[in-house]
Formats: C-alpha cells, structure tokens, sequence
C-alpha cells in the first residue's frame, strides 16, 4: 500500500508521492484542510489531463479497502466534492467515475461507527473501527485523537523503550496507541485500561481485528466476530500478553496499583480540570508502589494543551506531590497525516529524585 499506485508517474514526476499522501488522509479521515489540495491544483493547472484524478481516485474511494472498512458517509461525500471541484477548475470533461462514485456515497446510508486505516511506514496499516461523532455515547473515547497519533510515531522511533517492559496505558480510547506497540516494539506485557463500557467494548474488538490476541481470561476470542490472524502471538506464546481492564482513575483499586507496570501512558487526558487531580492521584498512588521495584515506572504523556490554564494546573498538581516532568522532543518522522500546527507536548514523568 505504501509503493506507487502503478502507471501513475504517467500524471507527471511526483505524482506517485501525491497520490499517496491523499490515500493516507482519506482512510484516516484527515481534515479537508490537511489535503493536499492547493498541490493538486498547481499539477491540474493548464492541464485538461484527468489521469491524477483517476489515480486519485482510484487509490481512495474506489479503491477495495473503502469497500470493505469504508470512512464515513459524510467524509467521502465531502472528499468527492473537493475531487469534483478540482476537477471542474481544468476545464476538462466531466469524469463520470466521480459523479458515479458521488451517487453511490448519496444514496448510501450513514452509520453510527466507520473505519480508519493508519497506514504504518512499512504499508502495513492498523485498521480501527471508530464513531463517527467526535463526542458519542457520553464519551470522547470513541475516536482517536491526534496525540495518540503523535505518541504512536514517537513509540515506533523509540521502540527500544518499550522492548521486553510491561505498559500500563490509562484512558486507551479505541487502542490506535497499545496497538501501534503491540504491533511495532516488542513489549512484554500490555495492559489496555478505560472507564467507559463502550470504549472498552471497542477496544477489544479493534485489538483482536488487527491480529493480535487478548489474554483469554479477559476476554474470550470467540465472542468477538471479527477475523483473527493469529500472527502476533505464536503458538509458543511469544508475543505481548494483552489485556483490557476496566479502570476509573476515581477509583483505582489496589489491585489495579500492584500491577507494577515499568511503564505508564496516557495520551490527550488532560482536557477536563475536574479529571486533573484524580489523574495525579492515580500517577501517584502507581509511582509509589513502583519505587518497591529496581528501577521505578516512568510515565509518558502527550497532550493537545487546549486549555493551557488546564494543562498548568496538572504540571502544578503534580510538583506539589514531588512528582517531576519533563518535556521531550515528540516524533521526527511523519507518518500520520494529523495537523502538525496543532500543539501536542510530550512528557516524561517520573519521581522527581529520579530526575
Ligand atoms: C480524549 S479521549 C482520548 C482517548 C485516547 N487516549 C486517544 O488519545 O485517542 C479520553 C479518554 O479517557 C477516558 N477517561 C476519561 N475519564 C476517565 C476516568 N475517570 N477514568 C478512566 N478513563 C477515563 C475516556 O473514556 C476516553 O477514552
């Protein structure tokens, strides 16, 4: 998926590259303002020529993986009308494939959940079902957010981090993070957590449809109809244990604190100032049971800073029980197509004598 669409170097030098970078926004639902759409038009310009537009197509809501795991109903509707509009701007002849592949968006039906694919750099892409809504079901963990995109490139830079640990990661959402390291940096263990029972439910279900398997005692593969490839866990068991727990920072129970991971995550938690001192409870009450253990946990947070009052008030919260942060260079490499003017800081958090 990550090579050139075939013949499409024929739409002139570096169209391939284009091609490309449209397909890894469309499966992902990047924003229409993060196409690459004023480079589409420089190539259109004086040029009757539809055969970008072809590929384009072809490559995105033609292609077979929209079939089967499509974007939603509205996405492609609007990405075809910026196709359209584009098109209609070289002068050339209406290209029946976009109004018919238009009708077809316009008389399909709109679904509560739709698909993202996150094509990785090596082509292999990690496919989550996702609502459709931003905010659904009293809860913003039906969706991926874009620091859970910026923490998944930075942990596959860094993958040595996360070789042979055990990772707790709190308020997971749907997995685009856990699934990323399951899947790219050799952990030992790997403990998905939420609060929300829905987000939990989809969780499960989108760890198991990209092939990895969950601990049997939590969950049982059987309940789930979803293909499972059993391709990350061999039969002698070599891959990362996984599990999903139900965990409420406002009630973290003992149990959950002696799991002793040698790390924590957590990505685009700090948005609501109520939820802020429960979370640093929870970091705290984990780092303590930790310092019983050779090397202590380290926590690694990445936040979109919203509210920067908000944001403050947590690193506040957090000096004032002898917790330390520091902030460190996010990932280098795009992978994602996410907004890179939004603001995401990465923290490593640790007991501050251990700084
Ligand atoms: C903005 S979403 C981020 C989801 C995911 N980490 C991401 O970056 O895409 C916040 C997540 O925190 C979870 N959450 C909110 N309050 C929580 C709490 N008190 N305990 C555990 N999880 C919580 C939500 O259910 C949701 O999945």
């Amino acid at each position: 998926m990550s090579a050139s669409p075939e013949g499409v170097e024929a739409a002139g030098p570096g169209a391939g590259d284009l091609v490309l970078s449209f397909q890894r926004s469309f499966f992902t639902m990047g924003r229409m303002d993060s196409l690459p759409l004023p480079e589409l038009e420089e190539r259109l310009k004086n040029s009757d020529d539809s055969t970008l537009i072809q590929h384009i197509l072809q490559q995105t809501v033609l292609h077979p993986l929209c079939n089967k795991y499509p974007p939603s109903v509205k996405y492609r509707r609007l990405f075809l009308a910026e196709l359209i509009k584009k098109h209609e701007m070289t002068g050339a002849e209406p290209l029946d494939d976009l109004y018919d592949a238009l009708g077809e968006v316009l008389r399909s039906e709109e679904l509560k959940m739709c698909h993202k694919n996150y094509f990785l750099l090596s082509g292999e892409n990690i496919r989550l079902g996702e609502n459709v809504a931003i905010i659904s079901e009293g809860t913003t963990g039906l969706v991926t957010w874009e620091a859970a995109q910026f923490f998944a490139e930075w942990a596959m830079e860094n993958s040595e981090v996360f070789n042979c640990r055990s990772i707790l990661e709190l308020g997971s959402g749907i997995g685009l993070v856990g699934i990323t390291i399951c899947k790219t940096c050799t952990p030992k263990q790997y403990i998905f957590s939420d609060c929300h029972p829905n987000v939990l439910q989809q969780l499960r279900t989108n760890i198991l449809s990209n092939g990895l398997l969950l601990d049997s005692d939590t969950w049982n593969a059987k309940d789930c109809e979803v293909e499972v490839k059993n391709k990350y866990v061999s039969e002698e068991n070599q891959g990362p244990e996984i599990t999903v727990i139900g965990l409420d920072w406002s009630e973290v129970t003992q149990e959950q604190v002696e799991l002793q991971p040698d790390i924590i995550i957590a990505t685009d938690v700090i948005y609501d100032p109520e939820v802020v001192l429960c979370l640093v409870s929870v970091l705290e009450k984990f780092l303590i049971s930790n310092e019983r253990k050779e090397q202590g946990s380290v926590v690694y947070l990445a936040s979109t800073v919203r509210n920067p009052e908000t944001y403050h008030q947590f690193k506040m919260e957090l000096d004032k029980v002898g917790i330390g942060h520091q902030v460190i260079p996010g990932p280098t490499r795009k992978i994602f197509p996410y907004n890179r003017c939004t603001e995401i800081e990465l923290l490593k958090i640790v007991f501050a004598h251990h700084l």
